[in-house]
């Protein structure tokens, strides 16, 4: 029987590369994947239920907690009440209320003159970077900047825009590709505010140095900063650079801020800009309203005096967990945002490390290839302000049996690893 050209396709597809790679895996290691999975009920406490097990998730970005807090799910019925569930149009076209507050909002915290949320960071990265580009000029990238950075410069690049990568955060490395690329008009240097498995920081002065003598700026993606590094959550760019003098920031409401979306801050005139160039913005939909009412709450957390003590319970559990992994011997790696990663090694070491987790009570994420290098698998743990310390103990413990029935490498691993 002749198959559709779609069969053939999707056939075709699913023995290359990468698909070919996973198909291999599943088959090879039916009950060990812990990777599409799902979660069918979630408590207060950080706990849910998962695969028929109630376990503790330490694998959420909610590092503040706030999607369990009333005052964030109260803004969410609040704006479903007065919006609706969605707008159900592109800001091309008009933008609702709570749109315009809740960037007047993001402006103020930062301290940028003015923002521009999207509906994730992915889209701002795909939206801004080609948007701020035309073919006279260049976009540069740190190698280990995250994948929504790199199929940014993809689009730029179709676009006819010349593109390169620099070695992770060195300087001289991005000196040189500049002056490689040369002549352009302007050059768009894009890197991580913070990696979030390394914990490494960017060299943001350095990188604004050579910014100036190249007719460059900075673009720099600080979606695990957002609500958990900085003073009041800022970021990392303020601190760094004291203010946003030729740069744009780009955050995360996803993840510190538990709500929906990305955002980018900067001056007036690049932010209008922005909204005429990002083609995600404008011919794609809008974060909902009610989420929008939601990050106007939490902006409003950030700034109150509460967020202190919040941050210290944050950073109390990190060090807590980063302190213990450390003293067991494991390979530690990060601990500057709430994600604290421990290597394992082969992909399959690590799903099964993962497993051995899941069935002692504690749900952490297993990340092996493409997202860290070949036989490089670590264990992702993700903090949150919400976990109690007998949680974190008892992730502890089951970390220290993983340890006694499993080969780990030692914590000079870390050291060889060049994982961002
Ligand atoms: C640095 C960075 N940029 C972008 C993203 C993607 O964010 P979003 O889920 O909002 O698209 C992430 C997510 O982990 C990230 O770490």
């Amino acid at each position: 029987m002749n198959s559709a050209p779609l069969d053939r396709l999707i056939d075709a597809l699913a023995d290359t590369g990468m698909t070919r790679f996973f198909r291999r895996m599943f088959d090879d290691y039916p009950d060990l994947l812990m990777k599409d999975q799902t979660v069918e009920a979630v408590r207060p406490d950080r706990t849910f239920k998962l695969g028929g097990r109630w376990v503790t998730n330490f694998g959420s970005d909610s590092f503040l907690g706030l999607d369990q807090d009333s005052r964030v799910t109260s803004a969410i019925e609040r704006g479903v009440r007065a919006w609706g569930s969605h707008n159900g149009s592109s800001r091309a076209f008009a933008s609702v209320e709570p749109n315009v507050r809740a960037e007047r909002k993001i402006a103020d915290w930062l301290g940028t003159e003015a923002a521009l949320i999207y509906p994730s960071v992915t889209l701002a990265n795909v939206g801004a970077l080609p948007g701020l580009v035309t073919r006279r000029d260049v976009v540069v990238a740190d190698q280990f900047a995250h994948n929504s950075i790199d199929e940014g410069l993809k689009l730029a690049k179709a676009r006819g825009v010349r593109t390169a990568k620099f070695a992770h955060n060195s300087p001289d490395a991005l000196e040189e590709t500049l002056r490689s690329l040369r002549p352009f008009r302007h050059a768009v240097i894009a890197v991580d505010g913070v990696y979030s498995m390394s914990g490494h920081l960017p060299p943001l002065a350095e990188f604004q140095r050579v910014a100036r003598e190249y007719d460059a700026c900075l673009y720099v993606d600080d979606a695990h900063a957002s609500g958990v590094l900085g003073e009041h959550g800022r970021g990392t760019v303020r601190e760094a650079l004291g203010g946003y003098d030729n740069v744009l920031t780009i955050g995360s409401l996803s993840k510190g801020f538990s709500c929906l979306g990305g955002f980018v801050g900067g001056s007036q005139a690049a932010i209008d800009v922005l909204k005429l160039k990002s083609n995600s913005l404008i011919f794609g939909g809008p974060v909902p309203p009610p989420y929008l009412e939601a990050v106007c709450t939490v902006v409003d957390i950030l700034m109150s005096a509460e967020y202190p003590a919040l941050r210290a319970k944050l950073d109390a559990n990190v060090r807590h967990l980063t302190r213990g992994a450390t003293q067991l011997g494991l390979a530690v790696m990060g601990g500057r945002v709430p994600i604290v990663s421990v290597l394992v090694g082969a992909e399959e070491a690590t799903l099964k490390a993962g497993k051995f987790l899941y069935e002692h009570g504690y749900y952490v994420q297993s990340v092996v290839f493409p997202a860290v290098p070949h036989g490089a698998g670590v264990l992702r743990m993700q903090v949150n302000a919400n976990h109690t310390p007998a949680q974190i103990d008892g992730l502890l413990d089951a970390l220290a049996a993983l340890k006694d029935a499993t080969p780990m490498p030692e914590a000079s691993a870390v050291a060889s690893l060049v994982a961002a």
